[in-house]
């Protein structure tokens, strides 16, 4: 029997847990209260959000006052960015970002350049990895702020945060480090306190959690400017009624996408191996963009070109046998041109027209790899 589909684009977004469904119903029915409000229904909600935060807190080894809810990985990018770039201004105007970021921290950096800050924009190689060497070389004493992000979205590049924080600190130890962790948490460890990080972002509905819910963990410390001015709602950092079930439910998924991490790492590694074995001898001429393996590539994302071949061909065609893929990055479809990601990468045009990304996620099984393979061999096999 052939399963009923097979869900590839977990970069995407992910199905969320029935567990975190189950629990979101039960806040909406019996935790109706406003947290800020000071009877019984409010403090109950308000009991619950802290609960939450508790929970986020100790998944990231940080402390709960560190963590700010947000809407999810863009506000989260863009409050770190313009909150930090903004507030720190009188300590200089100069700011570091790659060029393989998420647009949500391309956009906000382009924002800050038209308020007057300069931005160096780090070229990775050609795998997509960013050089230690090369992010303090770009650092200098006006340096307030360096974003690089943890995965890429789009080929699955994983940079060694921590030594690039070590490194860039040595060279100004006054400089803020932010990382977009949106594609990592719940899939790797990270634990920012220990690893220097200043900054770092996660969103829900990357983790089989609810769409619209974020957090941002920042440093005790650190002061930045809010993006939305209000009731003062997280400790005026984030103005806003805030979103209960959205956060319990994020909390809950956040618990389970992150028990036995070590076996879901191999399970998903040893999925996105069982895929390019099937995949890769029936089409030798393929291209792995971005690293294939170890240390350096993260388990759950395959980006693969089919030089010659139309990215979105192959996902369309792929769609009929029910097998759900993406040409890059979902957040982008609107946008039309190759992926800024790939032609960082030096991809030639051919290879950026006919790329796919694979995107798993711990309810992919062997038997949906398997089916998937054969789906995309006898797509190409038709499409050539
Ligand atoms: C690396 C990265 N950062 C940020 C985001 C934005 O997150 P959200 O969809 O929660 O706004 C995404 C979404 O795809 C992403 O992949």
């Amino acid at each position: 029997m052939p399963p009923a589909e097979v869900y590839l684009d977990n970069s995407a977004t992910t199905p969320v847990f029935p567990e975190v469904i189950a629990a979101m119903e039960k806040v909406m029915r019996e935790e109706y209260g406003n947290p800020s409000s000071l009877h019984r229904r409010g403090s109950g909600a308000d009991r619950m959000m802290e609960m939450a935060r508790q929970t986020i807190a100790e998944l990231l080894c940080v402390s709960s006052e560190e963590i700010i809810f947000t809407s999810g990985g863009t506000e989260s990018n863009n409050l770190a960015i313009m909150g930090i770039a903004r507030r720190n201004r009188r300590r200089g105007d100069h700011l570091v970002t790659t060029l393989i970021e998420h647009s949500s921290i391309l956009e906000p950096f382009q924002q800050l350049e038209k308020e007057g800050f300069r931005v160096t924009y780090l070229l990775p190689d050609e795998r997509g990895l960013v050089d230690p060497a090369k992010a303090v070389a770009a650092v200098n004493s006006d340096t307030i702020l360096v974003s690089i992000m943890h995965v890429n979205n789009e080929i699955g590049s994983l940079q060694p945060v921590s030594r690039l924080a070590s490194a860039i600190k040595a060279r100004n130890p006054r400089l803020f480090f932010h990382v977009d962790a949106v594609q990592s948490f719940g899939k790797l460890p990270l634990h920012p306190g220990e690893a220097g990080i200043d900054a770092l972002s996660i969103s829900a509905h990357k983790f089989h959690g609810p769409r619209g819910m974020g957090a941002l963990f920042l440093r005790r410390g650190i002061h930045i400017d809010p993006l939305l001015y209000g009731g003062g709602h997280e400790r005026g950092l984030r103005a806003g009624t805030e979103n209960t079930p959205g956060v319990v439910g994020m909390a809950l998924a956040a618990r389970l996408s992150c028990r036995d991490q070590q076996q879901k790492i191999n399970k998903l590694a040893s999925l996105k191996e069982r895929m390019l074995a099937a995949v890769e001898p029936v089409n030798p001429w393929l291209k792995v963009n971005g690293p294939r393996g170890g240390e350096e590539a993260a388990p759950h994302i395959l980006n693969i070109s089919f030089p010659g071949l139309k990215g979105e061909l192959i996902l369309h065609a792929l769609e009929e046998h029910k097998v759900y893929i993406s040409t890059g990055s979902a957040c982008h479809s609107n946008k039309k041109g190759p992926s800024h990601v790939l032609q960082a990468l030096r991809l030639d045009e051919r290879s950026m027209e006919g790329a796919i990304r694979i995107s798993l996620s711990e309810q992919n099984t062997a038997e949906q790899i398997d089916y998937a393979a054969t789906a995309l061999n006898k797509v190409i096999a038709e499409l050539s």
